[in-house]
């Protein structure tokens, strides 16, 4: 509608003003993957919208996703201004794995090379030794693993455990969780693959074990749109967010999106597969970030120093 109109013409007009490029997720609004798309922002998972934001020549980066996605362009781009839509996206990952308790489960575990998930605070990544994200984090420990190391992972336990079986490596793991990917039911998921048997069941590893084991392609939500796209199936069965079905839909128009059943915890949640703290981006949210230049991300810099020397590492194993 017309009100809608404007306020993208708003913000595309801010994002010039600004020198200011969009890097956004694909669980956010469709509305604003497609304002990042139209401007030459990115849609991406979170490894490569780390990569883009570093490598953009942009004086800012709008970061439209969940906390650590601001705090790792931060981390990366110290020089650039960050701003998000909202500061208080946050992720249960992150929440569940505070610094302090981390470096204390550190301590316990002396001698592990430390691996953790970049769904953490600037903090836990200080604290580490490599971070990864969903998409390279096995073959990140298989090379880890041959070279004689034990893992101390955190903070996904589920991701975690899919690491631990698929490498074989010793993995001690710390026990969070993700509150959307832990909703998917794995009784419910094998009853529709019986009323879709020619479906390909595609899983994001933050899902549960039985849930995982069900899987045709466990990846990253980039990995996960690349096997709509590439795969011979015509119907798909996804558990992961439901905002991915924008980004898989345009990938490969003519097939059939499922979304994998959850708990349904909540009544008034009519599909609980959306995270509920990327659902705090919306257009006027980021409209106003770029007027007022507001929500911008600061870190400690004693402690982006030490965590760009893990995060640095991720970029180098992923190159
Ligand atoms: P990806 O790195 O696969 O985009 O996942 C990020 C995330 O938060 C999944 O819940
Ligand atoms: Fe965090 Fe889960 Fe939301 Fe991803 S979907 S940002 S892991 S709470």
């Amino acid at each position: 509608d017309a009100e809608r109109a404007a306020l993208v013409a708003r913000i595309k007009r801010l994002l010039k003003e600004r020198d200011a490029v969009l890097v956004a997720h694909y669980y956010v609004d469709s509305s604003l993957q497609q304002v990042a798309e139209e401007t030459g922002g990115c849609v991406a998972d979170s490894l490569e919208m780390a990569r883009f934001g570093k490598e953009h020549a942009a004086g800012t980066l709008v970061v439209a996703g969940v906390r650590f996605m601001g705090e790792t362009a931060k981390i990366l781009s110290p020089e650039k201004r960050v701003l998000m839509p909202t500061l208080e996206a946050e992720c249960s990952l992150d929440l569940g794995c505070p610094a302090d308790a981390f470096q204390r489960f550190c301590e316990q575990h002396p001698g592990r090379t430390v691996v953790v998930y970049s769904n953490t605070s600037v903090a836990v990544k200080a604290l580490a030794d490599f971070v990864v994200t969903s998409s390279i984090a096995v073959p990140l420990v298989e090379h880890l693993r041959d070279q004689g190391k034990k893992i101390l992972w955190a903070p996904d336990r589920h991701l975690g455990d899919y690491i631990r079986r698929e490498t074989g490596a010793d993995m001690m793991l710390w026990e969070g969780s993700c509150v959307v990917h832990d909703e998917f039911r794995s009784r419910e998921l094998e009853n529709l693959r019986k009323a879709h048997p020619a479906a390909a069941v595609l899983v994001h590893p933050e899902s549960p074990r039985e849930v995982i084991l069900q899987a045709d392609v466990v990846g990253s939500t980039s990995q996960l749109i690349a096997a709509v796209r590439e795969r011979r199936e015509s119907e798909f069965i996804v558990a992961t967010d439901n905002r991915i079905f924008y980004k898989m839909q345009q990938a490969a128009p003519g097939k059939r999106l499922i979304e994998a059943p959850t708990g349904g915890h909540s009544a008034t949640c009519h599909s609980c597969a959306h995270c509920p703290w990327m659902a705090m981006n919306d257009l006027s949210s980021l409209a106003d970030t770029l007027e007022h230049c507001s929500h911008e991300i600061f870190v400690d810099e004693a402690e982006r120093v030490k965590a760009l020397t893990a995060t640095q590492r991720m970029l180098d194993f992923a190159a």
